[in-house]
């Protein structure tokens, strides 16, 4: 059984039960954010680039927690020998206890000197879960779909800094996942969105809206 727990923008947590992966941990000062950076729970925390929507607590969070951090090299230096940290970079997989991590591209700033943004694909509780982090949508989205069976897959739709959801509706295509779960979206203004419009326009997927603070299983 996999649990994704949302907790707004594009933070959220997947929960195999044993095994919590928390993602792009941005709380404090969140307008969506449906838990505090005090309270979040952590074995890994995977960042997909170093913008302050992303990275956010991540220092704090790793620090509180013992969670041992997933990033490229240029963004692992924030904790100094406080944290545990694992860097790695495009194209490369980490196994782990739970499964494993994949570092995949994205097309987006990194937010720090020399660095990239990437995205994730993870294998726990069963299931393969793609995260995009930010992102245009990209052509090669279709080799990330060709190397894993994607099950969920989590894609901002929020447009202006990623893709929006006609874009993001192409990417569920380019993928061939099975079922998609839109974020980035709705935080401010200039990323207003309304998810149905991301549901009418995927074809051959089932799509989740989840709210900040919702969870559900990942089946
Ligand atoms: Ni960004
Ligand atoms: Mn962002």
């Amino acid at each position: 059984m996999l649990t994704y727990n949302y907790y707004g923008h594009a933070c959220f947590q997947l929960d195999d039960g044993t095994t919590k992966l928390l993602f792009d941990p941005f709380l404090t000062g969140n307008p969506q954010a449906s838990i505090n950076e005090k309270d979040v729970e952590a074995d890994y925390i995977l960042i997909t680039h170093a913008h302050g929507d992303h990275i956010g607590d991540a220092p704090n969070i790793a620090v509180r927690t013992n969670a041992t951090v997933v990033g490229i090299p240029e963004i692992m230096e924030f904790g100094g020998q406080r944290v545990k940290t694992i860097g790695m970079n495009l194209g490369g997989t980490v196994k782990l206890p739970f499964g494993f991590v994949r570092m995949v591209p994205a097309l987006h700033s990194s937010g720090i000197e020399g660095g990239v943004a990437c995205g994730y694909v993870v294998g726990i509780g069963g299931k393969i879960v793609y995260f995009a982090g930010d992102t245009a949508l990209f052509d090669d989205m279709k080799l990330i779909g060709a190397r894993d069976k994607i099950d969920y897959a989590i894609l901002p739709i929020g447009g202006h800094y990623t893709m929006d959801p006609v874009d993001a509706a192409k990417a569920v295509e380019f993928l061939g996942a099975a079922n998609a779960i839109p974020l980035h979206y709705n935080t401010w203004d200039v990323i207003k969105q309304n998810p149905e419009d991301f549901v009418k326009l995927v074809k051959g997927a089932k799509v989740h809206v989840v709210k900040p603070g919702e969870s559900i299983e990942l089946a």
